[in-house]
């Protein structure tokens, strides 16, 4: 009786770290865990107007939202960044076993060491502070026309385009969103 107990309670105590590592271990490097929202991911593809002659960098992949919806929906080529190992090989799972993965690369690594300079989209759901360190790596590495799509956080100091108050997406262009065009804001609907 007592090792059956001493079993589950050693399960549930791995169990409980697991978890916590997987939600809170990449907090350091700019973000926890927490998947895109299904409804807001096809606002932020959608909102960009992905296509089949972009590539989308996901920075800050996760398990995967918006890698595959792009690849597999909007047939874009496209990069997930991510840092969290479990996470990648989940990623990588669902790209071995899944659709278009020859449209898929999967990145295992810190998002600010990636080049950046080969994206014609970039969705970002990361903090604050990532964005503002973000911002600076943008300015130096985005070819003129690139949209960055946000979730929750905006970019600090850049102006949006669109922006969806209630889904909290917000979509820049690069450079305008340096020069502070007239944005379009409180949006819920339409590309
Ligand atoms: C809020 S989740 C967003 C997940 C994903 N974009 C989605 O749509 O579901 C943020 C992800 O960014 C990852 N992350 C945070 N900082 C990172 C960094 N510096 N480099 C790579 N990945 C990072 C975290 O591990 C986490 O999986």
């Amino acid at each position: 009786m007592f090792t059956a107990l001493a079993f589950v309670a050693i399960g549930l105590l791995v169990s409980a770290v697991v978890a916590a590592y997987f939600i809170f271990a990449t907090f350091a490097f700019g973000a926890g865990y927490q998947p895109t929202p299904k409804i807001v991911a096809e606002a932020m593809l959608r909102y960009a107007e992905v296509g089949p002659r972009d590539v989308v960098f996901d920075l800050g992949a996760g398990t995967g939202a918006i890698v595959f919806r792009a690849a597999r929906v909007y047939r874009a080529k496209v990069v997930g960044a991510e840092v969290e190992p479990i996470r990648v090989l989940i990623l990588r799972l669902r790209r071995r076993f899944g659709p278009a993965g020859d449209r898929i690369t999967i990145r295992w690594g810190n998002l600010f060491d990636l080049d950046f300079r080969e994206a014609t989209v970039v969705t970002a759901f990361l903090w604050p502070g990532a964005m503002a360190r973000l911002r600076e790596k943008f300015e130096s590495e985005l070819a003129p026309g690139v949209r960055v799509v946000s979730y929750y956080h905006p970019i600090p100091g850049w102006t949006p385009v669109r922006s969806d108050s209630d889904l909290l997406v917000y979509l820049y262009r690069w450079p305008e969103a340096r020069t502070a065009p007239g944005a379009t804001r409180g949006t819920t609907g339409g590309s």
